[in-house]
């Protein structure tokens, strides 16, 4: 079972609002602001992301009280006016970059503590020194665990409460090393930040200024240093409105560019004047054909008028970089990005990770990839029109495409494999370990599939070993669908009765039984799978002899029917919520029970010696023609072919020839729907 995930091109236009989460930037400096601030302050819009609730848990560990409601977007903290409880914590920081450096300079405000923090590996590596010098001259000592000076993670940090005083700060690898510092400044009256040389994204310095105002103490460029005039706790303003997340927006808005014309994407909150730099990328759209009106609040993002290569510099706003970045090789002519230098040490070498995989679709990159790894001061790259090679690349399938564990590679990779390249609704990308995207953007993938019409619904019914699951697999993996084997669900219930001691005689007692069953569903890749007890059952618990022998007659039981009936209606609406283009179930009665309105129905058949033999082939012992006689005979929702579904006798197709009628089906619906 591989952690990938196919996209599924759009084939209409994109339509709807899309649900863009709060900001990462605004929501993390809210809370670090929220808990410097004398009082109560409700955060509404949050983001809840690995990010974000990175930042909660290390408020939380430090004595903070930090309440979360999550389906409220809201999140409530009780600031202390800069005390800190804990004296002493370890805090994990993950790989998430605000966190780990407005923590640091945070915890710099206690008097007498000793804190120990760490990251993942990836943050191990990201620039931290300037931050960790600067904070040093202001009395802070950091002790890598050697016993030397730290440069990065890991570290004890030794405090005494921040001292007045100008310090210099190098914040040329990171601003957020800089806005730190800053948050911080009011809280040390007297402290004086000079920032030796330039730093990078600067927007978000300003970001951090405004909203040190906005919680009552403005921190300002004076004489060359960052400072706080009237220094003191941050006020809490109560309620604080999180913008929603501009660097998120980008993907919709470049959405238009790949998918049909007719598209029409609303955006809220999406303007200039706002605290994210990232609004700045809808310029560069503009230049290379993106349309963004306004309309009653709302941005709405419309089709692109052509879509044009250029020259771009991407240093104020480069997390947005991506986005144009992997839709650069459907433009007329070639796309420079400059000034991203700084990404190739976030999340992972950005630059270097984007060349990659392009390269891995048969893009033109310059410079190389090869050239990149061997030069990490190459800050630059172009991107040339390739949709031939990329045609060719993916001829055979998607192109699995690499995320490193960067959200932005697996979001910006997704708006790509949204184009319809092989005009034909082939997936051609698949991405790998798709739930990188929680980092800020958990929902991204069902944000995308809702802006898309024609959720299909398909139904597969059939004998044992009519090919049904290999069959259903393979159709799910072409077209985006969610998986669900319903065989499975009649195994897991039948595996959990007989281990209760139900027998299939005492209807009664598998009563009792059902009611303290619980099963839930794991998305894995493109199937959802069912779970007992928490848990994935191993697919040969599944197929023992025992349960062969007994998920028939249990599968007969109106009880067992009616117990399962609601559970696999539920997996459409999962499968919606999960960003998939649709649902495939098979089965004996979806047709006829569980979808009867399913827009594609189809009945597989094969002659029982086939089907005898193809599983003989597995090594599986199991009475095929048995199974079938129990499972057609029965009262209730027996094996039957559903009224209106298509026939297809696969005696003698081979798997890729009922995959091929079945994908037509599929594209039929959508086009019609
Ligand atoms: O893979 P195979 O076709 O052998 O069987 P399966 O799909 O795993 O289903 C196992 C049993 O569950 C079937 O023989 C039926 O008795 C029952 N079943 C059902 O009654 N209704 C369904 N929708 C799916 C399975
Ligand atoms: O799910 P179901 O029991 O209906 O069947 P399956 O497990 O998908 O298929 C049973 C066996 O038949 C597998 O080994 C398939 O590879 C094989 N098969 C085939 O040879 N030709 C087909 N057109 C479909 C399935």
């Amino acid at each position: 079972m591989s952690d990938r995930r196919p996209i599924m091109p759009f084939r209409g236009p994109a339509r709807g609002r899309a649900k863009v989460p709060g900001s990462k930037s605004v929501t993390n400096r809210a809370l670090v602001l929220a808990a410097l601030a004398d009082g109560e302050t409700r955060l509404e819009g949050a983001l809840f992301s690995r990010d974000t609730r990175i930042l909660c848990a290390a408020l939380r560990e430090l004595g903070f009280r930090v309440e979360t409601d999550e389906a409220a977007c809201r999140i409530t903290v009780l600031g202390l006016g800069g005390r800190i409880p804990a004296a002493k914590a370890r805090l994990h920081v993950g790989n998430a970059g605000t966190a780990a450096r407005f923590l640091t300079a945070f915890l710099c405000l206690a008097g007498e503590g000793r804190y120990e923090l760490d990251g993942d590996a990836a943050m191990r590596a990201r620039p931290m020194a300037g931050l960790l010098r600067a904070l040093e001259a202001a009395g802070a000592t950091f002790t890598a665990p050697d016993g030397g000076r730290a440069e990065g993670f890991p570290f004890t940090l030794g405090t005494s409460g921040l001292r007045a005083g100008e310090i210099a700060c190098d914040a040329s690898a990171s601003s957020q090393i800089l806005s730190a510092l800053m948050m911080v400044a009011p809280l040390a009256a007297g402290l004086r930040i000079r920032l030796g040389g330039s730093t990078v994204s600067e927007p978000f310095v300003g970001m951090t200024a405004r909203m040190t105002a906005q919680f009552g103490r403005p921190v300002v460029l004076k004489d060359g240093a960052w400072t706080c005039e009237q220094p003191g706790a941050y006020r809490a303003p109560g309620r604080y409105a999180i913008e929603p997340d501009a660097t998120a927006a980008s993907y919709f808005l470049a959405l238009p560019a790949v998918a049909a014309p007719g598209s029409r994407i609303r955006l809220s909150g999406y303007a200039r004047g706002g605290l994210q730099g990232d609004v700045a990328f809808a310029e560069v759209a503009g230049a290379c054909g993106a349309s963004l009106a306004s309309d009653g609040g709302d941005a709405v993002a419309g089709d692109w008028s052509g879509h044009r290569g250029g020259d771009f510099d991407f240093n104020a706003f480069s997390d947005t970089f991506l986005t144009l970045a992997a839709i650069a090789p459907l433009a007329d002519g070639p796309t420079t990005l400059r000034g991203i230098g700084h990404t190739r040490r976030q999340e992972t070498d950005r630059v270097l990770a984007m060349a990659t995989e392009l390269e891995r679709l048969g893009v033109r990159v310059e410079p190389s990839p090869a050239a990149l790894a061997a030069d990490p001061a190459l800050d630059r790259l172009t991107i040339h029109p390739s949709r031939e090679a990329m045609a060719r690349a993916s001829a055979a399938g998607p192109v699995v495409i690499r995320t490193y564990e960067d959200h932005r590679m697996a979001m910006s990779f997704g708006i790509l494999g949204s184009h319809d390249l092989h005009g034909d609704g082939r997936s051609w990308i698949a991405i790998e370990d798709p739930d990188c995207v929680g980092k800020t953007f958990p929902d991204f993938f069902s944000a995308l599939g809702a802006l898309r019409g024609g959720f299909v619904r398909v139904s597969v019914d059939g004998g044992a070993a009519s090919g049904k699951s290999s069959t259903s697999r393979a159709v799910a993996a072409e077209q985006g669908l969610m998986h669900v084997d319903t065989g499975s669900h009649y195994r897991a219930v039948t595996l959990a009765l007989l281990r209760a001691g139900a027998a299939p005689s005492d209807a009664a007692g598998v009563r009792d039984r059902l009611a303290g069953l619980r099963l839930g569903a794991r998305v894995v890749g493109a199937a959802a799978l069912v779970e007992l007890d928490g848990r994935v059952p191993e697919a040969a618990e599944l197929r023992t002899p025992e349960v062969n022998g007994a998920v028939s007659p249990f599968a007969a039981l109106p009880e067992v029917r009616a117990f399962l009936l609601g559970y696999q209606r539920s997996m459409a609406e999962l499968a919606l919520r999960g960003g998939f283009a649709g649902v495939i179930m098979e089965g004996r009665d979806i047709g006829s029970v569980v979808m009867p309105d399913a827009e594609v129905r189809v009945f597989l058949e094969a002659d029982a010696s086939v089907r005898d033999a193809r599983r003989a082939a597995e090594g599986v012992q199991d009475a095929v023609a048995q199974r079938d006689r129990a499972d057609a005979s029965r009262a209730t929702a027996p094996l039957v072919c559903p009224a209106g579904a298509t026939r297809i006798d696969n005696t003698r197709l081979t798997l890729a020839e009922v995959v091929a009628e079945l994908g037509r089906l599929v594209r039929q619906a959508r086009d019609a729907g």
